[in-house]
């Protein structure tokens, strides 16, 4: 095993090019597959999965040197197949901060999936409200995000640049794409879908949920819908420059009163998931069919 690689080695020191390069020859040895569009479960979201035809699985103790997963109820698998005619790559099962993971950990299969010769990105995640108009089980189509952990200093491109990945100081002033923020609202649009909004995600390190004034703090700064992951995919993506699209499935509204009855438990984001399965199954078909037509992928 490398000794480079993460699994052994020290936390601080990023994967090089080669080691991803390496790990993506395992892989590529073994599906004939390129996929086109990557994407990322959150969790509950695992629903994407059915949507493969000619599908190839790895468990991720099985890739070499691939990190493994630790949350309840996540699988840690990566799947090739097929949605339509469009090859793509699935990755089920992430790496959070809250593990303990460095985040170029968390952001490792990004940098896999654009060796595998990805260009565009959508991602899923669960996440609670902030916007007082949002209801359990709304669909939020991701406009732009806060990052508290890049406020603070943390941020998964620190350290050595690899210019063979991307340039040093990346723009994200153009983080989610708006044609595929346009498509994605066609696809609502055509599907009759209701309860989806558009809005700014947070993301904070968790694993404990946000206080009390927490939570007011990020609604005065503009955030709608909060959360633990996504946001380091999107920066490490947009550095090696994959197009990005996000969307939040709204588990819970976030209790913004001292006195609330609202709790936070991460079995209640599982079973809103389930709820909205073929919402989202039909939403994420639809997306990636228009996104291959219309050339945006
Ligand atoms: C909350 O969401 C609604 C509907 O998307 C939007 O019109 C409104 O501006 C948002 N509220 C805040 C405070 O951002």
């Amino acid at each position: 095993m490398c000794d480079n690689c993460g699994r052994n080695s020290a936390e601080n020191h990023p994967f090089s090019y080669e080691n991803v390069e390496k790990l993506t020859k395992y892989l590529k040895e073994r599906v004939s597959i390129v996929p086109q569009i990557g994407i990322i479960c959150g969790t509950g979201l695992g629903v994407v999965t059915k949507l493969l035809t000619d599908s190839t699985i790895f468990d991720y103790k099985d890739i070499p040197d691939f990190p493994v997963s630790t949350v309840p109820g996540h699988h840690g698998r990566l799947l090739f197949g097929r949605i339509g005619s469009t090859p793509v790559v699935v990755i089920q099962g992430r790496f959070y901060f809250y593990e303990g993971n460095p985040l170029w950990k968390c952001t490792l299969p990004v940098r896999v999936m654009k060796l595998l010769g990805v260009s565009t990105l959508i991602m899923s995640n669960a996440a609670g409200a902030i916007n007082s108009s949002y209801n359990v089980g709304d669909i939020m189509l991701v406009r732009d995000h806060i990052n508290l952990l890049t406020f603070g200093g943390n941020n998964p491109l620190r350290g050595p640049n690899d210019d063979k990945f991307g340039p040093r100081f990346g723009t994200m002033n153009d983080a989610y794409d708006r044609r595929i923020l346009v498509e994605a609202k066609g696809v609502v649009k055509s599907l009759g879908m209701s309860g989806v909004q558009e809005g700014v995600y947070a993301c904070i390190g968790g694993p404990s949920f946000e206080t009390v004034a927490e939570l007011r703090a990020l609604r005065k700064l503009g955030a709608d819908a909060v959360g633990m992951s996504t946001v380091h995919e999107v920066v490490v993506a947009r550095h090696c420059g994959l197009k990005c699209f996000a969307f939040c499935l709204i588990t819970n509204k976030c209790s913004m009163e001292y006195d609330s009855k609202e709790k936070q438990y991460h079995e209640e984001h599982l079973m809103v998931g389930k709820q909205r399965e073929d919402d989202l199954k039909n939403f994420v078909e639809k997306l990636v069919l228009r996104l291959t037509e219309g050339n945006l992928a």
